[in-house]
């Protein structure tokens, strides 16, 4: 598997920060029509860096009063997929799953249809592999279409700084890069289809992992009447921590489950691993343990919490 940051000269643009950027590179973003799907946790950030950016955002959410803030920002907002999409000449899908985004695509007043045949389909939710090659084959003839899925949750992407891992038609790099700019840190280009999908899923199987160690461990830690606090303390200052694990860590001592990343994508993206791997015939025995766990907490309310909620069903006492 090959990959590359940025492509050609945009590789030094993806790598500077958003504060080097000059007002050159902000005016080529000059009213370019950009429809967004899905205004939700990611959507709506997504949205407002690319307002700030000077492109020209048309909004469309199934639940419409989710839009007012940011038509306060500019954007337009469409009654239908079909709507927005009608003059754009990129459209961002940002909703749960493949099944959400093909509805919005395809079904009544879907955007696929609408859209001019030189408009690129930037599809950035987290919807897996099998989902992603099946929304491809749909683009396929009609539109272009990038696999963009991005890791960051909606801190990051409210200040552009989220990963993207983008896969699809090499033709199509140059002309997704500025707006993959506005809202990210980084690029990783694949050049496979599918492969920004497939290293998203392996990406957030870790993130699983690494939770659920996480409560397991502060669970044992109080079992044996420790301070998780010095647990922590001395995790993080050494190399068998990791920031994202003792910042989760953290919340699960102080049961702050204010939603960054909600457990329910978390468990979806467990499953979509599974899914991926049983593909392959291979085994993942901690995340089917621990997935088993999350939707016991799921079912018992937290699926929209944090998913450092997990720590709510981790160390049972044995039966
Ligand atoms: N949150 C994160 O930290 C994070 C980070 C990276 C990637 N992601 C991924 O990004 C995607 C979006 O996440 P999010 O956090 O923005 O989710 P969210 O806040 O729950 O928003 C989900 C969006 O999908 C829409 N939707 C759901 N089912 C639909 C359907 N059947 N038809 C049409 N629209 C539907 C929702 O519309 P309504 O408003 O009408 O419900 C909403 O716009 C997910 O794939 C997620 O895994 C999330």
């Amino acid at each position: 598997m090959t990959h590359r940051t940025g492509a050609g000269t945009e590789r030094t643009r993806t790598e500077r920060t958003r504060a080097e950027r000059t007002s050159a590179d902000r005016t080529s973003a000059d009213r370019t029509p950009v429809a967004v799907l899905g205004t939700g946790a990611m959507g709506a950030p997504i949205a407002r860096s690319l307002l700030r950016a000077g492109f020209e955002v048309t909004v469309w959410n199934r639940t419409r009063q989710k839009t007012g803030a940011l038509t306060g920002r500019g954007a337009k907002v469409a009654g239908s997929p079909a709507a927005a999409a009608a003059r754009a000449e990129y459209l961002i899908t940002m909703l749960t799953d493949g099944a959400a985004v093909e509805s919005a695509m395809t079904g009544a007043d879907g955007a696929l249809a609408a859209l001019a045949p030189d408009a690129v389909w930037i599809q950035m939710s987290t919807v897996g592999v099998t989902a992603t090659l099946r929304l491809a084959e749909l683009a396929r003839g009609a539109v272009g279409f990038v696999d963009a899925p991005v890791s960051g949750s909606s801190g990051p992407a409210d200040r552009g700084q989220l990963l993207v891992l983008a896969s699809g038609d090499p033709g199509l790099r140059l002309r997704v890069q500025p707006l993959f700019d506005e809202l990210g840190r980084r690029t990783l280009w694949f050049d496979r289809l599918g492969d920004g999908s497939r290293f998203k899923t392996v990406l957030n199987n870790w993130l699983a992992v690494l939770v659920e160690g996480m409560a397991e461990t502060l669970s044992l830690a109080g079992a044996l009447r420790l301070d998780p606090g010095l647990v922590l303390d001395t995790l993080a200052e050494s190399p068998l921590g990791s920031a994202y694990a003792t910042a989760k860590g953290r919340a699960m001592v102080e049961r702050d489950f204010a939603p960054g990343f909600p457990l329910r994508h978390a468990g979806k993206d467990a499953a979509l691993a599974l899914s991926a791997a049983d593909h392959r015939e291979l085994e993942l025995p901690l995340t089917e343990a621990l997935l088993k766990r999350w939707d016991e907490a799921i079912s018992a309310g937290h699926a929209e919490d944090d998913v450092a909620s997990a720590v709510t069903v981790a160390g049972h006492p044995r039966p």
